[in-house]
């Protein structure tokens, strides 16, 4: 499994104060040191973390792919283009949301997201579209062209989480706590089970498969279980634990867990 490490936080710790410390550059040395095959950012459209200068540093020091995440926004796509990452991957964008909710409306916005890859393609860069796991999204995205879908796991993360309070990662602003706990299971099951079937269909059309949101040390092992799933893009549950147990330690045992 290629572990691609999400260092967004890094900046967030950084923009709290607007100095340069904690160092993202450190973050991508240690990050890379310590077992991860990707480093992946995202730049906001607010750009509460990444900066300009970061994406441009980073793709100058990284000795491993680098996978930009992105909004469909013009001045963005144009800003990826000319940088060249390794891949882009197209997410929404909300200002107001606290991270990516969910994964791109590929229906609704399906003549917006084919020109955002066109776009890109023309710059020859490859693309991975981060979307809900249903059958019809995999289709969808094979027919606008995409190389690689990233399945958003956040519903599957939330619903773990829920059934697994006593390790503290539940998310207390999820409706579905008020749940009974055998409609949680149930939940949970289907949640993982239209993650398998997606990442099936998608590796049928010959798509490559990623999935990402919400994977931390306690439910990665889920993910291990679906073959066809080749990448993890893990960064929340990395920086938290680095707080505590510093960030090569954090790296090197996601990727013990994902090896
Ligand atoms: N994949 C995508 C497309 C994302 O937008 C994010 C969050 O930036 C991640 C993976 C990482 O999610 P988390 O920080 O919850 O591990």
């Amino acid at each position: 499994m290629r572990l691609g490490v999400n260092i967004d936080h890094v900046a967030v710790l950084r923009e709290a104060r607007r100095v340069n410390d904690p160092d993202i550059l450190n973050a991508l040395y240690v990050a890379c040191a310590n077992g991860a095959d990707q480093i992946t950012i995202h730049l906001r459209e607010d750009r509460r973390h990444i900066q300009d200068s970061d994406v441009k540093n980073i793709m100058m020091h990284s000795s491993v792919h680098v996978n930009l995440e992105c909004s469909i926004d013009r001045k963005i796509l144009d800003i990826v283009a000319g940088v060249k990452p390794h891949r882009a991957t197209l997410v929404p964008e909300k200002r107001e949301e606290v991270t990516t909710e969910g994964g791109l409306d590929v229906f609704g916005s399906e003549d917006a997201i084919g020109y955002a890859i066109e776009l890109l393609h023309d710059s020859l860069i490859p693309v991975s579209l981060f979307v809900d796991p249903s059958i019809e999204a995999m289709e969808k995205s094979k027919d606008l062209g995409a190389e690689m879908v990233e399945l958003h796991t956040g519903t599957f993360a939330n619903l773990f989480a829920m059934l697994n309070s006593n390790l503290g990662h539940s998310n207390h602003s999820v409706k579905e706590l008020e749940l009974p706990r055998y409609e949680l299971s149930e939940r949970l099951e289907q949640s993982l089970q239209d993650i398998k079937d997606s990442a099936i269909h998608a590796h049928k059309l010959g798509l490559e498969v990623a999935a990402g949101h919400g994977l931390n040390y306690h439910n990665v092992h889920e993910m291990m279980r679906i073959e066809e799933i080749i990448e993890l893009n893990i960064g929340q549950s990395i920086i938290a634990r680095s707080v505590f147990s510093g960030l090569a330690d954090a790296v090197a045992e996601m990727k013990r867990l994902t090896r």
